[in-house]
């Protein structure tokens, strides 16, 4: 469906993100009348998935269908715009579409519902949390009376309300079809596959006894994933989605036979109508059934998924089957031998993805029995994300007791994710029957589970010891619940308290307050919605992608090494050309320019000739018609390699031993650290390890390169931060002048600074291609290929040394950092691991002996680059940890300490930067008075004395962020305004648009100058004809610098219009302008901006690297379950100064946003390499982004008031990138909890926790009685699942 939407239909509203079901951003409604009830049923799912024979009979509703701005938004396309909950909107459509699928089922929703409903949509990183959050401004503190009163962001009052008589009818001329249409096979042929549909069981049934091969594909979720990514070809799938007989169901004395076809979501329905009308004692089984259901995949996968389809797949990790297994299910199949039924027992799973059925078996139905009368059955999973996300291991239990006592009569336990398939403990169910359900038998029982269920230490999917210890930790729970069954529970489980309310929160309708003096048409620092939601709400904003294709044009994709360090020894493309629409193979040789990128001396090959050093490495790209031809094509490419002996892949073998390849060393030093050592009362050495993160732009990297057919001209549209360098990147591999190359950036659907010198190589390789064969040619990149390519937030090692005093005064620090480069340099100098990483390891302390070393590793992984907050996350990370530790050590409250160093009066930075730390003191204040920190810490601890497997964690972080470059060339920016005879006015800027919102901000700032309203204001794009020599839309810097620069042009054009303005006064806007027109006057100005100019002496260990500070601070508070690791962050509350917003609905979209990207960064998100450096997560299946069910139960965020900065427009402040540290807090108070999970098993002071701290590392940390029974295996004895890089 979703190459139908994009190519033939040509809608664009249906997004692209991952192509697997895990992104929610290409999800439709399918509706279907049912001609035996005479309903017709709505449903949400995945295009991407949905296989276009299968809709035969169905109506599909995309988001161009239910409202548009050329006839009328639907209302909620109009809530999600105008409640800011759309940054760069390219997933905004998916997250429309899901509710309005919801809405069209259950016009009154809970916010149970909508959650569900939007679990599945992979967005909270940028845009979810902002309108999920409780956001208000603070007023507080200011003398202003207005200010007292209560923000408010937008107004509900004006939204449409939802009439469900204006939806969109079923299309009658479907409901005549099936309601007369004759069933009848139906036969789709394409290129290389046949698609049957049978119209019944028998038909069904010969046709799979003659082509027992071929797949039935139901939901497609795991056929489509396969024959996308594995490359499986199937020529004929059967579809029995026309078989009425699979969705029968069936009820008897002993349970309820269901069709094999139904959906899963109608699976749970189902269960969920049958509880109620039966005793609570005979729906054990279906409660559990419920329960797995709930969690499995999102609401779009479980609509498709099918009962048969899960059971048939046999997945390791499969939910279902252990619940089925455990539960004594068993299958109805048939086949031309007849009918038979098998039970789901222990033999049934025979391994990876098989089963004991014969091929061409079919399974019609599955049997749920009801559970007996002292029965109990029970479901836990744990998953690396809460909701859409596969369990890293999920199991079943089931206890039969005899009569009226607490001896096991029967009991089953089953277990997926410890090994190729589902298994069942059976040991350990034998060493349970027969005996009374006490500690002693299930002391017993843990030992041979323990011996039982082991894992070999480098088994598929890591995590081995976590792995073993969550089968203990589940039957514990288990046994917890079967005794609270039998109501002989001696342990004290806490229910959640009340505070606890659904994730979701409304904003607090608040007044938001004015400027003095300010008239009410200036939109500068109103929360003014994002000039671009509402497309972005229909559907309509045009991403580089959704340029229509021009005739003749080509797509590029690009092969990449699959060895690590290697020598090529040979590239054969030959049959790739013989290949249906492929066009031509670009490599090296095919450049007619220069073959590499230069960046601080150290060169980099566009397309490697005869060397590797990564996976990934791109080699060579081939050009078709099509996308699918072009990926054929790549994929009959041949390469042969000679391995180089010893790939590096991790920091210790690269940094500490070789220090870096690169030789790229940063070096600090204030104060004397070597003697305050010997003064001090306490000496502390530790060491952290930090993940690295993808940056998971939803719009993958994207490019179009349009000959224009004379002299070497290009017209380049592309997803970039940086137009300028793009340009300067493609005329330098084609050898031509600058002056040939105009790039062109509507809009990025999210970049986080991944978009900055990669999307650079990447449009030069395509320029070549372009240049080539003389026909535009399109690149986007395939999310997996983007991931595996384009590298991410470096990794980091660090270890340290501090002196401090008993009271908690630190004296001195060393601090070493080892960043993993990858193979090349890219920015690990420029934008700052290095660089920013030793001028942020003060953060907000006054160390007065500080010394830090720094130094970026090579590696033989994919090079690493700039990343939101360009290794400030990593280095304040590691000072945050170190004042930790100097807590623990002294045994007093982390903030007590925190509280004593930091900077306070008049300060100097350790490169003697001059500057006040009073907001910073202010927010961190005002954040423990917000966040009520003193009683809210004494009830956690309270809690914690409570409670034994859960914990309860706090924790509040400052943050003192530079903004702006320490190079100093690149703090300018240009603009360029032109205003139209109609009045109406055009502003061009240096700045991208990525769902920041600057082109809102600039809209704000040309009104305010203008003094017109922002409807006569137009952003077309970025281009480098209109603004040439642009900077990057990085650092924060963006508004402060394009801001200045559009209100400099805005300002000489108001100017000029003065001498028509004072002959007539009284005139209008439209006249003025008119009238300059005929008087000669120009109406047309660029803007400049020559701003702060910034240094940095490294040699004197000095200088101004930052034209001010952006401060905040976070209170975090989760709760976790020591025995899965699984946590919540029950509240965070933020305070940010960020002087005073431009707009303040779009800066706390940002600091959301930003909050919930440091959330993911120290808690979640987890990169994992093979051994041989291969990237295994190379998509939302692998790779877990925070989603709705990781938004803070409460979530606060308050803007310091009364702050001003000189050094910005308008006195505002950047805030891009700051915030992403304060997610931290959540990684602070996760350790908190933990400490008090290791106090109750005796261990005390400070210890090791790595980031991102992960429910594995979290659980691990807490050596809880199991974790501690996993016996380590020894390092060096056996090759990892995975690189510990
Ligand atoms: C993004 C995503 C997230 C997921 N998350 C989870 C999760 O958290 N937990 C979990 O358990 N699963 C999860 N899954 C897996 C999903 O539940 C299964 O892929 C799904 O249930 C398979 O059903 P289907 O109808 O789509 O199968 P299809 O892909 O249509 O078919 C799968 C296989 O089953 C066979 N088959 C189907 N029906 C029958 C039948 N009646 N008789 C005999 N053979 C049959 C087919 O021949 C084929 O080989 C996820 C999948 C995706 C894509
Ligand atoms: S593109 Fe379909 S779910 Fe990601």
């Amino acid at each position: 469906l979703m190459s139908l939407t994009v190519t033939s239909v040509r809608l664009t509203g249906t997004k692209y993100g991952c192509g697997g079901g895990g992104c929610g951003a290409c999800t439709v409604m399918v509706s279907r009348y049912q001609p035996a009830t005479k309903t017709i049923i709505h449903y949400s799912a995945n295009a991407c998935l949905l296989p276009l024979c299968q809709l035969h009979g169905a109506a599909v509703t995309t988001v161009e269908g239910i409202g548009s701005t050329k006839t009328r938004i639907h209302p909620v396309q109009e809530r999600i715009a105008k409640a800011h909950g759309s940054q760069c909107g390219f997933c905004t459509p998916g997250m429309v579409m899901s509710m309005y699928a919801l809405l069209r089922n259950k016009p009154h929703p809970t916010m149970e519902d909508i959650t569900q409903a939007l679990a599945g949509l992979c967005e909270a990183n940028c845009c979810q949390a902002n309108g999920a959050g409780d956001c208000c401004l603070n007023g507080e503190g200011s003398t202003d009376e207005s200010e007292h009163e209560k923000p408010q962001l937008f107004d509900k009052e004006e939204f449409l309300p939802l009439d469900p008589t204006q939806e969109l009818i079923f299309p009658p001329e479907l409901i005549l079809m099936a309601e007369t249409g004759n069933p009848e096979t139906l036969t789709f042929c394409g290129e290389r596959m046949r698609w049957v549909s049978p119209a019944s069981l028998e038909e069904l049934v010969q046709l799979k006894a003659s082509n027992p091969k071929a797949p039935l594909v139901m939901g497609n979720t795991n056929i489509g994933p396969d024959i996308k990514f594995k490359g499986v070809l199937h020529p004929l799938i059967i579809s029995p989605t026309r078989v009425m007989e699979l969705f029968e169901v069936t009820q008897t004395p002993q349970g309820v036979w269901v069709g094999a076809g139904c959906s899963l979501s109608e699976v749970r329905s189902l269960l969920q109508k049958l509880v109620p009308q039966f005793p609570e004692e005979k729906t054990e089984l279906f409660r559990a059934l419920i329960q797995q259901l709930g969690n499995l995949g999102s609401q779009q996968i479980r609509n498709v998924a099918s009962l048969g389809g899960n059971i048939m797949s046999a997945y390791p990790n499969s939910d279902l089957n252990p619940v089925l297994a455990a539960g004594n299910c068993k299958l109805s199949v048939i086949s031309t031998g007849g009918r038979r039924e098998v039970p789901l027992n222990p033999d049934f799973f025979v391994s990876f993805g098989k089963t004991i059925l014969k091929p061409e078996e079919i399974v019609v139905s599955v049997f749920v029995p009801f559970s007996r009368k002292g029965e109990f059955v029970r479901a836990f999973r744990q998953a690396p994300r809460k909701e859409s996300s596969f369990a890293t291991v999920t199991t079943a239990m089931r206890v039969f007791f005899s009569e009226g006592s607490r001896v096991v009569r029967d009991v089953s336990i089953y277990y997926g994710g410890m090994g190729p398939t589902t298994v069942s403990a059976t040991k350990t169910c034998a060493a349970l029957v027969t005996r009374p359900w006490d500690d002693e038998t299930l002391s017993r029982a843990y030992d041979v589970l323990l011996d039982e269920l082991v894992l070999p230490p480098s088994a598929p999917g890591g995590k081995v010891e976590f792995r073993r210890s969550l089968t203990l930790s589940f039957l514990f729970k288990f046994n917890l619940e079967v005794l609270q069954k039998l109501r002989e529970m001696k342990m004290q489980i806490q229910p959640l308290p009340r505070e606890i309310q659904p994730s979701l929160q409304e904003f607090q309708v608040r007044k938001y307050p004015s400027f003095k003096d300010q008239s009410v048409q200036d939109p500068v620092g109103r929360p003014i919605m994002h000039r671009s939601a509402i497309s972005q709400a229909t559907g309509e904003a045009v991403y580089c992608d959704d340029i229509p294709r021009t005739d003749g044009e080509l797509f590029l994709v690009l092969v990449t090494s699959s060895r690590a360090h290697a020598k090529i020894t040979g590239l054969d493309v030959s049959e790739a050309l013989r290949l249906p629409g492929v066009v031509d193979v670009i490599t090296a040789k095919d450049i007619p320019g220069k073959k590499v990128r230069t960046m601080f001396g150290y060169h980099e090959e566009l397309l490697a000739e005869s060397e590797v050093s990564c996976i990934g490495q791109m080699i060579c790209a081939v050009v078709a018609d099509t996308r699918a031809h072009a990926k054929r094509g790549a994929a009959a490419v041949k390469i042969s390699y000679e391995d180089l002996p010893d790939p590096v892949f991790t920091i210790e073998v690269c940094g500490v031993f070789c220090f870096s390849l690169f030789s790229i060393c940063g070096y600090f030093r204030i104060g004397n650290v070597t003697e305050a050592f010997e003064t001090v009362d306490q000496l502390y050495e530790g060491e952290i390890r930090m993940g690295g993160q993808e940056h998971f732009y939803m719009e993958t990297q994207s490019m179009l390169v349009v000959p224009v057919g004379e002299e070497t001209e290009f017209k380049v549209y592309v997803s970039t931060q940086w137009p300028t360098s793009t340009q300067d990147a493609i005329a330098e591999t084609l050898d031509i002048p600058s002056n040939r190359v105009t790039c062109h950036v509507k809009r990025m659907g999210g970049a986080f600074g991944g978009k900055v010198t990669k999307t650079a190589v990447l449009a030069s390789i395509t320029s070549v291609a372009a240049w080539k064969t003389n026909r535009a040619v399109r690149c986007v990149l395939e999310r997996g290929e983007d991931m595996l390519i384009t590298g991410g937030r470096h990794p980091i090692l660090a270890k340290y040394k501090v002196g401090f005093m008993n009271d908690g005064r630190i004296v001195a620090a060393d601090i070493e950092y080892y960043t993993n480069a990858g193979n090349t340099v890219d920015e690990s100098v420029l934008v700052g691991k290095i660089e920013k990483i030793l001028l942020h390891m003060d953060n907000a302390y006054n160390i007065p002996n500080l010394q830090g070393r720094a130094a970026a590793c090579r590696t033989n992984l994919p090079s690493n680059t700039a990343f939101r907050g360009f290794g400030v996350p990593q280095s304040i990370m590691v000072v945050e940890n170190m004042v930790n530790d100097v807590a623990v050590v002294l045994g007093r409250p982390a903030d007590q300490i925190r509280e004593i160093n930091m900077y306070k009066g008049p300060s100097v930075t350790h490169y003697k930067f001059e500057f006040s730390p009073e907001n910073m003191l202010r927010c961190w204040e005002e954040c423990k008075v917000k966040a009520d920190y003193s009683a809210r810490r004494r009830a956690v601890d309270q809690f914690n004395q409570q409670n034994r497997w859960k914990k309860r964690g706090m924790s509040i972080i400052p943050i003192k962020y530079g903004i702006a470059f320490a190079e100093s060339f690149l703090n300018q920016a240009a603009a360029l305004v032109h205003i139209y005879k109609d009045g109406s006015v055009l502003v061009t800027h240096g700045g991208t648009e990525m769902g920041q919102g600057i082109h809102t901000k600039m809209q704000q700032v040309a009104s305010r100058e203008l003094r017109i309203p922002p409807s006569k204001i137009y952003i077309s794009e970025t281009s480098t004809n209109t603004v040439p020599n642009t900077c990057p839309s990085a650092a924060s810097f963006g508004t402060d610098a394009n801001g200045m620069a559009v209100k400099n042009a805005c300002q000489t054009l108001y100017q000029r219009l003065e001498p028509v303005r004072q002959k007539d006064p009284k005139g209008s806007w439209e006249s003025w302008v008119n009238a300059a027109f005929f008087e000669k006057i120009s109406l047309s100005a660029t803007g400049f901006y020559r701003g702060p100019d910034l240094y940095m002496d490294w040699d004197k260990m000095e200088g101004q690297p930052y034209a001010y500070f952006t401060f905040g601070a976070c209170c975090c508070e989760v709760e976790l379950d020591c025995l899965t690791g699984d946590y919540r962050t029950v509240r965070t509350d933020i305070v940010v100064d960020i002087g005073r917003s431009v707009n303040p609905s779009v800066d706390i979209g940002q600091i959301e946003g930003a909050f919930m990207q440091g959330l993911g960064l120290y808690t979640l998100e987890e990169l994992k390499f093979s051994p041989s450096g291969l990237l295994y997560t190379r998509g939302p299946s692998q790779y877990k982004i925070p989603a709705v069910c990781d938004v803070p139960l409460r979530f606060n965020v308050y803007l310091l008031s009364d702050s001003h900065n000189p050094h910005a427009i308008y006195s505002s402040k950047g805030i891009g990138e700051p915030v992403l540290f304060l997610g931290s807090s959540v990684f602070f108070a996760i350790k908190d909890a933990v400490a008090a999970a290791r106090a109750e098993s005796g261990l005390v002071g400070p210890f090791s926790l790595d980031s991102p701290a992960t429910p594995e590392r979290a659980c691990l940390a807490c050596a809880s009685l199991f974790t501690q029974k996993i016996p380590a295996s020894k390092p060096g004895s056996y090759k990892p699942w995975a690189l510990n890089i």
